[in-house]
C-alpha cells in the first residue's frame, strides 16, 4: 500500500537528488570576479573575510558559487537576537538521550558544527545581528578552528572549514554593530555594490532564460531600479531581485495577453506590483502613491 509516508519518502529523495544536481547560475565578472579571487586568497592565507553589501546584491550567491567551485557544501545561518549557540553548534535530542544517553548518536549537529566536521563553507549572514553572547561563541571556531561541544569534547575543524561573514553596510555602525571581538577576527572586507548596468542586465537575463526580453525593455527596467537607488525618499531601494521580478512578471503578463511585445501599460503594472513590496520608504512617506509616481516618472505615462 502506498501510504502518505512512503510517497513522501520517495519524493523527498527525488528532491534531495534535484538539489544535488542543481548548478549555481552566476555572472562572474567585475566585482564578482574580484570577490571570488579575494575569497580564494583569504582561504589560502587563513584569513576570515566579511562581505559587505546591500540586500540582494549577490552575497549568498557568491558563497554558494565559491563552495561549489571548490567541491564543498555551503552551510549558513542568518543572525538575529533569537539565535542561540545551540542553533549554530547543535543540541541533544532529548528523546534519543533517554535511550542512548548523552552520546554522539543523540546529538543533532547545527550548521556551524557540520561545516567544521565536513569541511564546508560557513556563511554567517548578518552576523552583526546576533547577540554579543552568540557572537563571542564564534571566536574560538573562527580564530582557532576549534570548538567545544558540551559533553562530547573539543574538536579541531576539518581543513576545508571556511567561515565567511556577510552583512549590510548600513549596519556597520548603529544598533546592530558587530562586537569588537568578532570584528577583530574578520581580517578582510569585500565590498559588493549594485553592479554596472550591463552586468545587472546580464544577471536579469540569466535569471529569465525562458523569456525574450528586448534591449529596450531591459533599459527601462534598469532605469527604474536605478532610480530607486538614487532617491533620497527611499531607505531600501530595489535589489537585483526586484529587477528580475519585474522582467519575469511583465513577460509572463504579456504571454497571458497573447501579445508579442511587453507594452508600456504591462511594464508599469508589473513594476508597480513588484515595487510595492520591494521598497522601504523613509518614515512618513506613503508607499503606494510614492511607487505610482516613481513608476510614472521613470517609465513615462
Ligand atoms: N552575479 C550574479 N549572477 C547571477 N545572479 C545574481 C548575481 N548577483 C545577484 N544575483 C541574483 O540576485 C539574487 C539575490 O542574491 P543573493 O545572493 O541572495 O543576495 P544577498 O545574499 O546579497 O542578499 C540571486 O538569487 C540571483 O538571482
Ligand atoms: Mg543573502
Amino acid at each position: 500500500m502506498h501510504t502518505e509516508m512512503t510517497r513522501f519518502k520517495k519524493s523527498f529523495e527525488e528532491r534531495l537528488d534535484a538539489a544535488q544536481k542543481e548548478k549555481v547560475r552566476i555572472v562572474i565578472k567585475e566585482q564578482y570576479a574580484d570577490a571570488f579571487d579575494v575569497l580564494e586568497d583569504c582561504e589560502n592565507a587563513h584569513l576570515i573575510p566579511g562581505i559587505v553589501g546591500p540586500p540582494g546584491v549577490g552575497k549568498t550567491l557568491i558563497l554558494r558559487a565559491y563552495a561549489e567551485k571548490t567541491g564543498r557544501d555551503l552551510y549558513w545561518i542568518t543572525g538575529d537576537e533569537g539565535v542561540r549557540p545551540s542553533h549554530l553548534i547543535g543540541a541533544f535530542n532529548p528523546s534519543i538521550v533517554l535511550n542512548k544517553g548523552f552520546t554522539l548518536e543523540a546529538f543533532e549537529p547545527g550548521p556551524l558544527l557540520r561545516s567544521m566536521v565536513f569541511g564546508g563553507v560557513f556563511g554567517l549572514n548578518e552576523g552583526n545581528r546576533l547577540s554579543e553572547y552568540v557572537q563571542n561563541s564564534l571566536l574560538d571556531p573562527f580564530e582557532e578552528g576549534s570548538i567545544s561541544v558540551q559533553r562530547l569534547g573539543r574538536i579541531k575543524a576539518n581543513e576545508g572549514f571556511f567561515p565567511v561573514l556577510t552583512m549590510n553596510p548600513e549596519e556597520m555602525s548603529g544598533a546592530h554593530r558587530l562586537s569588537e571581538a568578532l570584528r577583530d577576527r574578520i581580517r578582510v572586507w569585500i565590498r559588493l555594490s549594485y553592479p554596472r548596468k550591463e552586468t545587472e542586465l546580464e544577471i536579469i537575463k540569466m535569471n529569465s532564460p525562458e523569456y525574450e526580453l528586448s534591449d529596450a525593455i531591459l533599459e527601462k527596467i534598469y532605469g527604474l531600479v536605478s532610480a530607486t537607488r538614487m532617491s533620497t525618499d527611499i531607505e531600501t531601494p530595489a535589489s537585483i531581485r526586484a529587477g528580475i521580478s519585474i522582467a519575469r512578471l511583465s513577460a509572463e503578463m504579456t504571454k497571458r495577453q497573447k501579445e508579442k511585445n511587453i507594452s508600456h501599460a504591462t511594464l508599469s503594472s508589473a513594476a508597480t506590483h513588484v515595487l510595492l513590496g520591494a521598497l522601504r520608504f523613509r518614515p512618513g512617506i506613503d508607499a503606494e502613491p510614492a511607487v505610482n509616481s516613481l513608476v510614472r516618472t521613470s517609465l513615462g505615462s
